[in-house]
């Protein structure tokens, strides 16, 4: 059995974390991995219920996901994340708690300019925000803290969805996370 390992997105919205991290479901289900996928939304309609997005309430978030996502990585399994998960101490805590649990830790930074995705804006929640309609939005009125050393970086705003899952998929077989 291969090692398990935690394939941490993080970026802000409409930055591609789900697409992309969709588009590496299939592709490790197809190889025959066993795979699963926290995905930031669908985690706050049920693991999450309730919370919001103060900076307290996104931390329990990005624990819970780390926690779940670890769970199923020290037992061999792919598990990918795609919250935006803002604050770097958050994330850097997940990724010490999987290591000593002895699964992997990759982390990819889903970076796009705010000026391509204010211009994209697929939900359109970056009108609102710009607007004044939504407090504490990230990247508007709200902190991110983008990862300075991501094993993985993918420019979003300029590669095609194609591209970045076919970086990701040759950086993980070269690290020989998969065959
Ligand atoms: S996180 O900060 O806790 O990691 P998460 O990924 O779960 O965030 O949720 C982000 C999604 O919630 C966004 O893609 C957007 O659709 C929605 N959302 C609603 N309010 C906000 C807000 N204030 N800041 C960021 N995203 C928000």
């Amino acid at each position: 059995m291969h090692k398990g390992f935690v394939l941490w997105f993080t970026g802000l919205s409409g930055a591609g974390k789900s697409t992309l991290a969709d588009a590496l479901v299939l592709e490790f289900r197809q190889r025959g991995y066993k795979v699963e996928l926290l995905d930031g939304d669908e985690v706050r309609t049920n693991l999450s219920k309730g919370l919001g997005f103060s900076k307290e309430d996104r931390d329990t978030n990005i624990r819970r996901i780390g926690y779940v996502a670890r769970l199923l990585a020290r037992n061999g399994a792919i598990a990918i994340t795609a919250a935006i998960s803002p604050y770097t101490a958050i994330r850097d805590e997940n990724r010490a708690a999987t290591l000593a649990d002895g699964a992997g830790f990759i982390e990819v930074y889903a970076e796009a300019s705010l000026d391509a995705l204010v211009a994209r804006d697929v939900k359109g929640l970056y009108k609102k925000a710009l607007a004044g309609e939504i407090a504490y939005f990230t990247g508007v009125s709200d902190p991110y803290e983008a990862p300075e050393n991501p094993e993985i970086r993918c420019k979003t705003d300029t590669d095609t969805p194609e591209q970045s899952v076919a970086q990701i998929l040759a950086y993980l077989t070269a690290n020989g996370w998969i065959g």
